[in-house]
């Protein structure tokens, strides 16, 4: 079988334009300027109005991929949409998204994997289009976590930001694209990151909503080592993987989870805080967005070139985490 590597070819991103401040966040809940930029590095993060949801956002940063690609939105095989914030349980949101772009030859689907569901999805794609069975495939990561966010909780409420990134992959040339990706996860951490009502096994009642079990729970320096562990761990076995070393990376483009979280896997992995990208401050933790949010600016700003060798990697609730290591 012949095959054929699989690389980004446009990328594009989008967010509400609604924002919520650390001073905001004070009027609400128990909680200071001071104590989010010291344990988290975030100071705002963009939120969704009512009447604004998932697909939209994961559309809007797919027309810009697609565009970005000089592609049109008939040229594309597959839509994956890594989100855990759907529109709604049925259809997928991925369905929604390829009806909304007027992708007509494409197949829609969701991922559920957390804030690794991008990296989830370029790992599947990537095989589908080393092999041959797609051409074009869009992955996007979108998410309305502030709809989900509990404002009572002062542990949550303060991370979790809105938005949508999404980028076309497509055959390239050997020696370019993704040379190395692995995903992984663990159910065991069930408890320590998600939203136990409103499915089968905690149906909707009046009790769940009373109980506010339809939000995220977190504990999150239950998470906080587990998550400095495997990023490193995937992340070195895969740039050996790629038949590379720590120093031959141009830039590592984390999940934007917490900035103490990124500062302790660059070290663990020995990458100087310059080869480092972050864009915490501005975003929040966006969950499956925060990746191709990261990288599109990277793309945009001249701070990922073509020749790059960029690093990805992702934790998330599951657990779930995996790493890419791509030559642009
Ligand atoms: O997206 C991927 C999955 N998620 C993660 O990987 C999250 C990983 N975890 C984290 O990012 C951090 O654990 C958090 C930012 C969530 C919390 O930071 P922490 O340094 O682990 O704080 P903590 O939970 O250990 O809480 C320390 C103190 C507690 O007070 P006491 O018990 O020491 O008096 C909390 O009640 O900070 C308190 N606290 C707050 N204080 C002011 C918790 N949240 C806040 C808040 N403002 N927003």
């Amino acid at each position: 079988m012949t095959t054929t590597n699989a690389g980004i070819i446009g990328m594009g991103h989008a967010y509400p334009s609604g924002v919520l401040t650390n001073a905001d966040l004070e009027k609400i809940v128990e909680t200071s300027d001071e104590w989010i930029t010291t344990r988290t590095g975030i100071k705002q993060r963009h939120k969704a109005a009512d009447n604004e949801y998932t697909s939209q956002f994961g559309t809007l940063a797919a027309q810009r991929a697609i565009e970005n690609a000089g592609l049109q939105p008939e040229d594309i095989d597959i839509i994956v949409c890594a989100t855990t914030t759907p529109d709604q349980i049925m259809p997928s949101t991925g369905a929604l998204i390829q009806a909304q772009l007027g992708a007509i030859n494409a197949a829609g689907m969701d991922i559920f994997a957390a804030c690794s569901g991008f990296l989830y999805g370029i790992t599947m794609v990537e095989s589908m289009i080393r092999t041959g069975q797609v051409r074009n495939a869009v992955v996007i990561g979108a998410e309305v976590l502030t709809k989900y966010v509990d404002y009572t909780d002062r542990s949550t409420c303060v991370i979790f930001g809105d938005g949508a990134g999404a980028a076309v992959l497509a055959p390239v040339a050997e020696g370019k694209g993704i040379l190395a990706t692995k995903i992984r996860s663990d159910g065991r951490y069930e408890e320590a990151l998600y939203a136990p009502g409103g499915g089968t096994k905690l149906g909707t009642t009046h009790q769940t909503i009373d109980n506010r079990d339809h939000f995220f729970k977190m504990k999150g320096n239950e998470l906080f080592k587990v998550a400095v562990r495997s990023m490193a761990e995937i992340s070195a076995e895969m740039i050996e993987k790629a038949g590379y070393r720590v120093e031959d990376i141009d830039l590592v483009i984390p999940h934007q989870a917490n900035q103490r979280i990124t500062d302790a896997v660059a070290s663990r992995l020995g990458v100087p805080e310059e080869k480092v990208f972050s864009n915490i401050a501005e975003h929040g933790n966006t969950s499956s967005a925060s990746i191709p949010i990261a990288l599109d600016e990277c793309i945009e700003s001249g701070k990922v070139k073509s020749g790059d060798l960029v690093l990805l990697t992702a934790f998330g609730g599951g657990a779930t985490w995996g790493a890419t290591v791509i030559r642009f």
